[in-house]
């Protein structure tokens, strides 16, 4: 759907390494360019007409988040991306509530930006980590979630889709025993809001964090979403100008409300607008369409490499567009230098989930993650290379 949107598709190549970043329309890279051609200007602060434009513009893109994910927008936070979201709630929020011994469930399938921050608190204060077993399909389910939780259990932090085997996890299940259960549940949503249809308040989630450049929008903007309660409750991690009321010689300051409290110096002002942008064209299209898209492509693709005994899977029944596989007897990096040379990008690697390992037993594979702009003649594509995978060798040496 929608390819002439995406002038780098007009080079014959094939994008599968969605999961990584995405594509980017002309209108989010034209919205930007009319801010910076038309009314650059600093937010909060200016009384002429272009910085009124910019300021609407830009407090207008926490209505749109909202709308897209169903949450109240004085509970949207501008970040940098899901990374520095993650953080925030790890440090600006937990840092303050946890304490010596509370448990936080984690799982290994989870990316670094959902393991690393905990494993630092965790050498802070003395949390405990415990890692929640995967099943055989490496996916995470509710029961194995609920058979973890001890009562001393104060955080469930995991992906809605992680980014390897892409299993969706069902946080409205997990969510709701959360709820009753008083766990705090901290999800990442990096790979579920561009993809599918995300409801934060539905879910019962407490905290939620995304990246624009998954979906659509540019690089170095985000957004954490926060129940207002425990917002009011966290600390920012940075501050300075445009989140403070005053401070004074006397050491006296007192901090601006939320979610602007959290936005000390100038933010990301083109990167949140093309945000905005990249929403509203995901809603023009419409999640429930893409999702569909993607499944009916990775059937497709399943169903093509069906017989091939090359292929080493590791996720064939996830819900998602994303496939990791390996060629037999061959690094994974190399399998994908070889697409290449088709003209197919594809990611290879640990995919920063660097803990998979101990429950696939093995560190490095091909990643393929699709999005609505892939089409029937992309998997094509891709199926003809990999039945030249013979050949490997002559094209990667
Ligand atoms: N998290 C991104 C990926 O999976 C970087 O590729």
């Amino acid at each position: 759907m929608n390819r002439e949107d995406f002038p780098m598709l007009e080079d014959n190549i094939v994008y599968f390494d969605n999961g990584a970043t995405t594509l980017k329309p002309r209108c989010v890279v034209e919205a930007m360019n009319r801010y910076y051609y038309e009314h650059t200007s600093n937010i909060h602060r200016g009384d002429y007409t272009a910085a009124m434009i910019t300021n609407e513009l830009y407090d207008g893109v926490r209505n749109l988040v909202g709308e897209f994910i169903h949450c109240d927008p004085n509970c949207v936070v501008y970040t940098s991306g899901a990374t520095h979201s993650l953080n925030m709630v790890v440090f600006g929020y937990m840092r303050k509530h946890l304490k010596k011994g509370d448990e936080v469930l984690l799982n290994k399938a989870e990316h670094a930006s959902n393991i690393l921050p905990w494993i630092k608190l965790r050498e802070e204060i003395g949390i405990e980590i415990r890692y929640v077993p995967l099943n055989k399909q490496y996916e995470l389910t509710y029961e194995a979630i609920e058979k973890s939780v001890t009562d001393k259990t104060k955080v469930i932090s995991l992906a809605h889709v992680t980014n390897v085997i892409g299993d969706v996890r069902d946080v409205k299940r997990i969510g709701k025993f959360c709820r009753e259960h008083n766990i705090l549940f901290n999800v990442d949503g990096a790979q579920s809001v561009p993809h599918m249809k995300v409801d934060f308040e539905d879910s019962y989630m407490d905290f939620l964090s995304f990246s624009g450049h998954k979906m659509c929008g540019p690089t170095g903007v985000g957004i954490l979403v926060g129940r207002k309660d425990l917002l009011e409750e966290m600390e920012p991690l940075c501050y300075g100008g445009g989140m403070n009321s005053f401070f004074e010689e006397d050491n006296s300051y007192e901090l601006k409300e939320v979610p602007v409290r959290f936005e000390a110096g100038t933010p990301p002002i083109a990167e949140v607008i093309g945000l905005g942008e990249a929403i509203r064209y995901l809603m023009n299209i419409g999640m429930d369409r893409i999702h569909e898209h993607e499944m009916k492509l990775k059937k497709y693709l399943l169903e093509k490499i069906k017989d091939f005994d090359s292929i080493i899977l590791y996720n064939k029944s996830s819900d998602s567009g994303i496939l990791a596989f390996n060629l037999n007897g061959v690094f994974a990096q190399d399998s994908s230098v070889f697409l290449n040379h088709y003209h197919i990008a594809v990611r290879a690697g640990n995919h920063c989930a660097k803990m998979l390992k101990d429950e696939v037993q093995i560190k490095n594979t091909v990643r393929v993650s699709m999005y609505f702009y892939n089409n029937y003649e992309d998997v094509d594509r891709l199926v003809e290379a990999l039945q030249n995978s013979h050949d490997i060798f002559k094209v990667v040496l």
